[in-house]
């Protein structure tokens, strides 16, 4: 058995930050984002003798993969597995399988690929194991959400949510498409800072958000207004809703990680100058446009087709900067 994937990263707009259960990746809030069309992953999940996962980079090069990152994959698998065993799947997967991740991702752009690899390990998977059980989307994304919690939004194309869900059972928080790829023309013009710095990775960062004298009330925010003021938004297709609630937030979750313990400080001062520079724009030429920062000084711009030509423009403007042009994407598929 054979079974091959592709599929891309989501940009936030209610950003996903800390869990209430860490191992199994169930968020404490719910969050929401955009599917993007580009860059690609493509994974291969293959019968083996043993558990194995290579990376390929764009040009066919082997990557070396650490210790702790083929670890992440066999964590994952296995509580997959314990996934299935609840829809009544427990033998269908084997642990002996061999992963093969094509990534093309191109190293110099540093776009987390968390999302694009795990929602595409996620199908690869329920396409290896359809002639024995047939998942649903649903089923597909919570198999991502083990992975990656971000990466269960990338299962569907569009937007969608990364929902709450009650309790503290494997399967109780899932993806929820709001809207196909069709709904809205959105573009992200990724504008990525020439020196992307280290950074810790989310995953600690979660684990430590609830620190933050202001967690909690970012958690009230998001249950009790901003998810669902970003859905309407996106229903209506309204774009000056979109950037007050999608700019709050962000700001709102740097804000949390800068004063969790320890501190996270994730923007540089070339992400505070690209911010100040495109809200000055914005307001001088009336231009739709959003600005949303991950965990990272990279400025996503994003804006409808109306914004489209003068934010690219300002983008290619931004020095030393590298920009990755992405529009709205379909989400992840199976190739083969
Ligand atoms: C800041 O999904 O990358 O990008 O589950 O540990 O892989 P892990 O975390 P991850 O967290 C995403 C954090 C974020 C916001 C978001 O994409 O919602």
């Amino acid at each position: 058995m054979r079974s091959k994937a592709i599929s891309t990263p989501n940009i936030a707009f209610i950003k996903y930050w800390g869990n209430r259960n860490d191992e199994l990746r169930l968020p404490m809030a719910p969050s929401l984002s955009m599917t993007l069309d580009r860059p690609t992953v493509k994974i291969t999940v293959e019968d083996a003798d043993t558990f194995s996962v290579r990376s390929f980079l764009v040009d066919g090069s082997e990557k070396t993969l650490k210790e702790k990152d083929i670890d992440r994959f066999r964590k994952v698998v296995t509580l997959m597995r314990r996934y299935l065993g609840t829809i009544g799947a427990e033998d269908v997967l084997s642990e002996s399988i061999a992963i093969a991740v094509r990534s093309h991702i191109p190293p110099a752009v540093g776009l987390a690929s968390s999302a694009a690899v795990f929602s595409c390990l996620a199908k690869a998977i329920a396409g290896f194991i359809r002639e024995k059980k047939e998942l649903t989307n649903k089923q597909v994304s919570i198999l991502a959400r083990l992975g990656s919690g971000s990466a269960a939004r990338s299962i569907f194309g569009g937007f969608s949510t990364l929902e709450e869900g009650n309790g503290m059972e494997i399967e109780n928080s899932w993806s929820e498409q709001i809207a196909d790829e069709h709904h809205w023309a959105l573009y992200d013009f990724v504008t990525i800072p020439a020196m992307e710095e280290k950074k810790v990775g989310s995953t600690e960062g979660h684990a430590s958000s609830h620190s933050s004298p202001f967690y909690t009330e970012r958690v009230q925010a998001i249950r009790s207004r901003r998810q669902r003021e970003c859905i309407e938004a996106i229903r209506t297709k309204d774009f000056e809703a979109l950037q007050r609630v999608t700019e709050e937030d962000c700001l709102d979750m740097h804000h949390v990680m800068q004063t969790q313990m320890p501190p996270l400080q994730y923007l540089n001062a070339e992400t505070h100058r690209i911010v100040d520079a495109i809200k000055e724009l914005r307001t001088k030429e009336h231009l739709p446009v959003l600005f949303t920062m991950d965990a990272g000084p990279t400025v996503h711009l994003v804006c409808p087709e109306e914004g489209r030509s003068a934010v690219l423009s300002f983008a290619h403007a931004q020095k030393g900067c590298t920009i990755f042009e992405t529009k709205v994407g379909s989400g992840a598929s199976l190739i083969g």
